[in-house]
């Protein structure tokens, strides 16, 4: 069976720089036999966590909207790749609202002592972390990567490598830098050998 993976894209623009990136990777994971399911985050219709806490008692979030069928998927991908822009030296607020919404795999791991994810996958899923800053700052990652290892953590799927890219307002479009939209290609095809 080939490995599965989801492909996060927490940028509203679908065509661009994070997006660009992203297309790479999903190249690179289906040329090393992946089967990619894409999910552009701020297209999604769904309400943010209001501490209901039904997941406090049992497997499903109160809502059901356009996350409820992901939190399946999310159970059984072999691989994930997040790919988002620095907004506010942090996650943008529609993919941030998207993470809050993994409580319910937080609450079954933590709480409840059931995770939702099985040894055997938790063993071997990982993830890829793409991201790009409009600066040049030292700390441009900082919060990003404190959230996403929450995230990683809370869903069983740790992340394996990155690729973090600064100073977009000088670099404006990556098509002008083909070596990083390369990088972007091989890590996502490495991402696809490893889960293999
Ligand atoms: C609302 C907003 C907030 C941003 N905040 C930051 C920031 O805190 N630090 C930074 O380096 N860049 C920041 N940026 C710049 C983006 O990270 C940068 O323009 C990036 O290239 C956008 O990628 P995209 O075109 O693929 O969405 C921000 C951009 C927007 C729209």
């Amino acid at each position: 069976m080939t490995s599965n993976i989801i492909a996060l894209l927490g940028s509203p623009l679908s065509g661009g720089n994070t997006a660009k990136l992203l297309d790479k990777a999903i190249c690179g994971a289906e040329d090393s036999g992946c089967t990619v399911t894409k999910v552009i985050v701020p297209n999604l219709t769904f309400s943010p966590c209001e501490e209901i806490n039904n997941c406090l008692i049992e497997e499903n979030c109160f809502f059901d909207d356009d996350i409820t069928p992901l939190y399946r998927q999310f159970k059984t991908m072999d691989g994930l790749i997040i790919a988002t822009p620095i907004m506010t030296m942090g996650v943008p607020g529609a993919l941030k609202s998207f993470m809050d919404r993994f409580q319910v795999f937080y609450n079954a791991k933590y709480v409840r002592k059931n995770p939702l994810v099985s040894k055997e996958k938790k063993k071997k899923r990982k993830t890829l972390l793409i991201s790009i800053s409009g600066l040049n700052l030292p700390d441009n990652f900082v919060g990003l990567k404190m959230t996403v290892d929450a995230f990683c953590d809370i869903i069983d799927c740790r992340q394996a490598d990155e690729l973090l890219i600064r100073d977009m307002d000088t670099k404006k479009n990556l098509d002008l830098f083909p070596d990083l939209l390369s990088l972007a290609y091989e890590k996502g095809h490495n991402l696809g050998l490893m889960i293999q």
